[in-house]
């Protein structure tokens, strides 16, 4: 039987990647399948959270009892998450948010030869950053939770991003590896926690990794 030890708690879940579109055809995104963020999201139900679901576009179906919020770009991502601060307490952050947007989304199809093939990007918010600037002043936040993508010095980065980010716990994925990490069924993470604990874990289901996540949410709870 599953434990009920989230009873009551409200649980934003943010997964899949984003999509930065160029014109009607041509996209910038990335590996993320989304499973990690929906695996979380049905582990966080199934213990008896009230669990809403941001997630970029793909094909996996939402878990029975989730709210799904469907976006596509980071900006809506940003705006979706933001909306929602004041109602959740628990943030985890799976998704795989693209850093930059091209600078221009063309209405109509680019022609080939039409421009210099150089493509002008800027900067998206970091919508996870935003929101540990403003935990530093608030009186009450809900608990961050990052992922870090790393495929080198993962605990240094992982730390740093901990740090830097203003976090309670992150989960860092080494994403050089074949077996884990972006579309695959299984992940290796490593935990760290705003108090220092460091957790391995070794090649496990994301169902489970998503289990021992919230198993230390709940410790720093
Ligand atoms: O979806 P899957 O195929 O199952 O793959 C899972 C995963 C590898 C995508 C997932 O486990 C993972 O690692 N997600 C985070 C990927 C990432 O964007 O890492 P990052 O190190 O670039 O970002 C650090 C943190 O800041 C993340 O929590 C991210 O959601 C957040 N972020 C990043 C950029 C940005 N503009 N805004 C953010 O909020």
């Amino acid at each position: 039987l599953t434990p009920q030890d989230l009873q009551g708690r409200n649980i934003l879940v943010t997964a899949g990647p984003t999509w930065e579109p160029l014109d009607p055809v041509r996209l910038l995104t990335n590996r993320s399948s989304g499973k990690m963020g929906y695996a979380l999201a049905a582990a966080a139900r199934r213990r008896g959270a009230n669990v809403t679901l941001v997630s970029g576009p793909g094909s996996i179906r939402p878990p029975a009892g989730v709210e799904l919020i469907p976006v596509v770009t980071a900006n809506e991502m940003h705006q979706a998450v933001c909306q929602r601060v004041d109602a959740t307490d628990i943030m985890i952050m799976a998704a795989a948010v693209s850093d930059y947007r091209p600078a221009r989304h063309e209405p109509h199809k680019i022609k080939k030869g039409a421009t210099d093939a150089s493509l002008a990007l800027v900067s998206n918010p970091d919508i996870l950053r935003e929101l540990g600037e403003r935990k530093k002043t608030a009186t009450c936040f809900p608990l961050l939770v990052g992922f870090a993508a790393e495929s080198e010095n993962h605990l240094e980065e992982g730390q740093r991003k901990l740090t830097s980010k203003n976090l309670d716990l992150i989960a860092i994925n080494d994403i050089g590896a074949e077996d884990a990490g972006f579309a695959v069924d299984n992940n290796r993470v490593t935990l760290l926690d705003r108090n220092g604990a460091v957790e391995e874990l070794p090649l496990l289901s994301k169902e489970e990794v998503a289990h021992r996540i919230l198993n230390n949410i709940l410790r720093l709870t």
